[in-house]
């Protein structure tokens, strides 16, 4: 297949997958689906091709990227687990957990993955298909959600091409994510446990095994995650709302029946964090005035949803 025929959409299955890693392994671009959302994937040892995700977002600087590997295992191998992050990786793995650890010395990844900082950010995707590519492929693979950079994260194979259109070489359709929702980012202060960045599990799950976990400094930004406005669509957004101003869309949680959209008619959080992206990106499509969303509970994954919907709403950065 050529570059130029390729940001072709192809059914996640046995030959779409060996076509993906061998196009990985050659240092191209594959987006694939996870269990939180699309990733854009590239060999995580590879300088060029991971310098190409970064060119093909968009990003305006080179933050640090998350490492998919397929097991704990391979994950040891790349940074050094405490033994809190070790019980924290069991207890979680494969599933939407990223933890941010010392890089080893001798881990066959590029820099570029760590953007300069002396730690990897790691995750065991739980989702089958990046499973299988990671078995596919032999090799950690580097991805970012796959989105152009500050665009809302895609949650099936057509808001990729959407969004990327022909930067990436192939893109695996395995249906809409579980979670729509990115991964858990934590990150650690000497014993303790700090939450970079809320995601489809819920803080409440992982106080469980950590006790509280401490908030990240604000000073500096441990995490990229974490800048004001990074979840963006065009249209404004206003939070909190109970009904539409003139020209706006509502975007409903819990019952609503002028909801243009609606997270969860019956209040669910899961469901609310797994229809967020589709839904402001449909709305969005729609220009309005704006969108106005309905109240969404801080409780359980409610703190991850809300996080992306300030980052949403707050004024947008300029880019340096
Ligand atoms: O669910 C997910 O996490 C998805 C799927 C594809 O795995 N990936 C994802 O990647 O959301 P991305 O690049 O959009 O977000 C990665 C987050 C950012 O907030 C980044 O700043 C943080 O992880 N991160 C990565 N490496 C880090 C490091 N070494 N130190 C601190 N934060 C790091
Ligand atoms: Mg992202």
């Amino acid at each position: 297949m050529s570059a130029i025929e390729a940001a072709e959409i192809r059914p996640a299955d046995r030959a779409g997958i060996a076509e993906a890693a061998a196009i990985l392994r050659r240092g191209g671009l594959v987006a694939f689906p996870t269990e939180t959302v699309y990733g854009l994937g590239a060999d995580a040892g590879n300088d060029r091709a991971v310098a190409a995700i970064f060119a093909a977002k968009g990003r305006p600087r080179f933050n640090p990227l998350i490492v998919h590997v397929a097991d704990l295992a391979a994950a040891e191998r790349l940074v050094a687990f405490s033994a809190l992050a070790r019980k924290l990786a069991q207890q979680f793995w494969p599933g939407p957990l990223t933890l941010v650890l010392p890089r080893r010395a001798g881990a066959t990844l590029s820099l570029l993955v760590s953007a300069g900082l002396d730690t990897v950010a790691v995750r065991v995707p739980a989702g089958a298909v990046a499973q299988k590519l990671l078995t596919a492929c032999g090799r950690p693979i580097a991805a970012p959600s796959a989105n152009a950079s500050g665009e809302i994260s895609p949650t099936t194979a057509e808001h990729v091409r959407h969004s990327l259109g022909k930067k990436a070489d192939l893109i695996l359709d395995g249906g809409a994510t579980e979670h729509g929702l990115e991964s858990t980012v934590l990150g650690f202060r000497g014993d303790a446990c700090v939450l970079l960045r809320p995601g489809a599990i819920a803080r409440e799950e992982i106080e469980r095994v950590t006790g509280p976990l401490e908030k990240a400094s604000t000073e500096t930004i441990s995490s990229p995650g974490q800048l004001a406005s990074h979840y963006a669509p065009k249209a404004r957004l206003r939070l909190n709302a109970a009904r539409a101003l003139p020209g706006e869309l509502l975007l409903g949680f819990g019952p609503a029946p002028d909801a243009a959209c609606n997270l969860s008619e019956s209040g669910d959080l899961q469901e609310a964090a797994a229809n967020l992206f589709a839904m402001l990106r449909a709305l969005d499509a729609e220009n309005p005035a704006g969108i106005a969303v309905m109240p969404v509970p801080e409780s359980g994954l409610g703190e991850a949803i809300n996080d992306r919907l300030r980052r949403a709403a707050a004024p947008r950065e300029t880019l340096p």
